[in-house]
């Protein structure tokens, strides 16, 4: 069937790195991408074909984006999901469904959506209102005190092992989840569109600093047996299925010390362990969810090789302009790709970009890794 150019209006609510990283896709097919965001000059804004200022749950900008747009998708969860809906109801083609962004929103209804439709999921009770360390111990120690909403990057995970730890609770809306010990953490992509169809990248491995207890890099594919990765990409496809909709998910699983695969949670959205499918996959993470969006036939997943990402964060102690250092010696490393995400300011522990490299093992990746870390970095250009 002909179709006419430009492909479609995309709208994205958030002008984050994520939706950032699509415009290329987008740029590509010859798709208009309109971005909603707060901040005039978003890293998305910058980049898109236009944008429009206004907060994420504002139901007259959402409108204005919807009047723009032919299908609207997402760069984060944290948005108006009910005005989402309502626009939905009145004929808007939103990717993934905003019913879907309500529930993942909340992780408590998450999880108890995991319970319902049988998908593995470490244990898990609400909290109530008023709770008392008594229901703690009840549950059993150790274990992981998570708010229902609004966490992201750790904020609103609380691991709980003693009596102290519970007088530094977090003090919101609550539950508790059974602590998962093994530490080997992975992430699927899956990519799914209304034909059905559904795709799932190689699982990646989320390498977490044992001291900071933060996301160290990620390696791809993620060390582990043939078995246990075909496991992990049918249970990735299977939990999204379970959300009957489309569009692109990060799936995030613990490995278990008896080696069995938990969903912990799912973003409905590109994801940080996606993005070295930007080089290292026939096709990227924002491609195959501007294909999913548009329901086409979705890209190829395959690695081309082994790669390693690692985010690039604004160094403590500085804030302001962002300054960085090492871009010569980063250059000039093969192999090596650096995104910067286009944001004015630098804070401790912000992101400010990412760089992936590629190569034969992971052995050498973890050594280029430390490598360019002793050159590469990102702060503010003013002392805190
Ligand atoms: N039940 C658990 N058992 C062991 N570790 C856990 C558990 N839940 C969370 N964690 C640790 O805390 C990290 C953050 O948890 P989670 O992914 O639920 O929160 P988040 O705020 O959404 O984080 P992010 O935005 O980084 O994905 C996990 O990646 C894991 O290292
Ligand atoms: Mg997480």
């Amino acid at each position: 069937m002909p179709q006419t150019l430009p492909l479609a209006r995309l709208g994205v609510v958030g002008g984050g790195q994520l939706a950032r990283m699509l415009a290329p896709a987008c740029n590509a097919l010859h798709v208009h991408m309109t971005i909603l965001d707060p901040m005039h000059q978003s890293p998305a804004g910058q980049v898109a074909f236009d944008q429009i200022q206004g907060a994420l749950d504002d139901p007259d900008a959402l409108r204005k984006l919807c009047e723009q747009s032919d299908i609207v998708t997402f760069d984060l969860e944290n948005v108006g999901a009910d005005i989402l809906m309502t626009l939905a109801d009145q004929g808007m083609e939103m990717v993934p469904s905003p019913a879907t962004i309500r529930l993942i929103q909340n992780k408590y209804e998450q999880k108890q959506h995991y319970r319902k439709t049988g998908i593995p999921t470490a244990d898990f009770v609400d909290l109530g209102e008023d709770p008392a360390f008594a229901d703690v111990v009840a549950f059993g120690l150790p274990c992981v005190q998570k708010t229902h909403t609004g966490g992201y990057d750790g904020r609103g995970v609380h691991i709980i092992r003693s009596a102290d730890d519970w007088d530094r609770r977090l003090k919101t809306r609550s539950f508790l989840e059974q602590f998962v010990s093994g530490g080997t953490e992975l992430a699927v992509m899956v990519a799914r569109r209304d034909s059905g169809e559904v795709v799932a990248y190689d699982p990646v491995e989320m390498v977490v600093d044992p001291d900071l207890h933060l996301l160290d890099y990620l390696l791809a594919p993620a060390r582990v047996s043939e078995d246990l990765r075909q496991q992990a990409q049918q249970l990735a496809k299977q939990t999204v299925e379970s959300f009957g909709t489309s569009g692109l998910f990060g799936v995030e699983l613990f490995v278990s010390e008896a080696g069995e695969l938990l969903v912990n949670e799912v973003a409905p959205r590109a994801h940080n362990s996606g993005h070295h499918s930007i080089e290292a996959c026939v096709t990227s993470q924002f491609e195959n969810q501007l294909r999913a969006c548009l329901n086409l036939p979705l890209g190829r997943t395959d690695l081309r090789g082994h790669a390693l990402t690692a985010n690039l964060v604004g160094e403590p102690g500085f804030v302001g302009i962002p300054v960085i250092e090492g871009l010569d010696a980063l250059s000039q490393i093969p192999d090596a790709h650096l995104h910067l995400y286009g944001k004015d300011e630098c804070r401790p522990g912000r992101k400010m970009g990412h760089f992936t490299l590629l190569g034969e093992d992971h052995h050498e990746l973890v050594q280029r890794l430390e490598s360019i870390r002793k050159v590469l970095m990102i702060r503010g250009d003013t002392p805190q």
